[in-house]
């Protein structure tokens, strides 16, 4: 009943008002993480059907897709994954076998129809479905921080990485920590994402751009208080 509301509400408010004030700390009181996840996206499914175009635009501008995928030279042959790929997942503008990954992979599927060429389906962070040496490249955007343990996430993303694969990450950036709501259960500064990959991936490009996220963007929003961080790294 009150998951109802709070989703009908969230179609109803754009999304820079649910951002400033601060809407998703107050459901995050009633609700849990997965219906929290799942409210943040089945709004952006509705939005998303009209502007499908501006996913390719928010990741060419805002995380440099051109300039990564030159540099992890994804080809025709390449494995890429999408760990956390949610619904805005990259999979379709990427080449290669691709394969994404989410706990509500299933409950997405109700609700979006995936392009049939890539793999969707039900995967944590922390307990990567494939085997050692798997993939060229991973792709893990805007997700470490609604993983429970992200120590653990990297790790197994460095397992399912061949040798010298590519590690792309996006990630929303803080300047301390801070108490979010249950889908963001952490808030990392720059130096936890360094430390994260410390001694497991070396970084080859970053470059930090105005933290607007998909939803937003697709609100029309193009200012943000935060940074989100771009992150190449290479698997050591
Ligand atoms: C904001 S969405 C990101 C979607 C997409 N990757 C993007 O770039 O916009 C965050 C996703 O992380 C997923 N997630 C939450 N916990 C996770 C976990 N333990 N492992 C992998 N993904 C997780 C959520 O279900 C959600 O789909």
């Amino acid at each position: 009943m009150f998951y109802a509301f709070v989703s009908k509400a969230a179609q109803l408010i754009p999304a820079p008002i649910v951002r400033k004030c601060r809407l998703y700390k107050l459901a995050g009181l009633f609700l849990n993480k997965a219906e929290e996840e799942l409210i943040f996206n089945e709004v952006f499914v509705r939005k998303l059907k009209r502007n499908e175009h501006k996913v390719l635009e928010y990741w060419k501008k805002y995380r440099y897709l051109d300039e990564i995928q030159l540099r992890c030279n994804i080809t025709e042959d390449s494995k890429v994954l999408d760990v956390g790929c949610g619904i805005s997942t990259v999979l379709p503008y990427v080449k290669g076998e691709r394969f994404g990954i989410d706990p509500l992979a299933d409950e997405f599927w109700n609700i979006y129809e995936y392009p049939k060429d890539i793999s969707i389906g039900k995967g944590f962070g922390e307990n990567i479905p494939f085997p050692d040496k798997y993939f060229d490249v991973v792709f893990c955007s805007n997700a470490l921080d609604h993983v429970e343990a992200p120590e653990n996430t990297v790790a197994e993303i460095h397992r399912v990485l061949k040798a010298e694969g590519h590690f792309v990450l996006t990630v929303e950036l803080f300047e301390a920590k801070i108490k979010r709501d249950p889908a963001h259960p952490y808030a990392f500064t720059k130096n936890d994402v360094c430390s994260l990959l410390e001694g497991r991936f070396q970084i080859i490009f970053e470059a930090e751009s105005p933290w607007i996220g998909l939803r937003g963007y697709l609100d029309g929003s193009r200012k943000a208080h935060n940074k989100e961080l771009i992150m190449l790294s290479q698997k050591v």
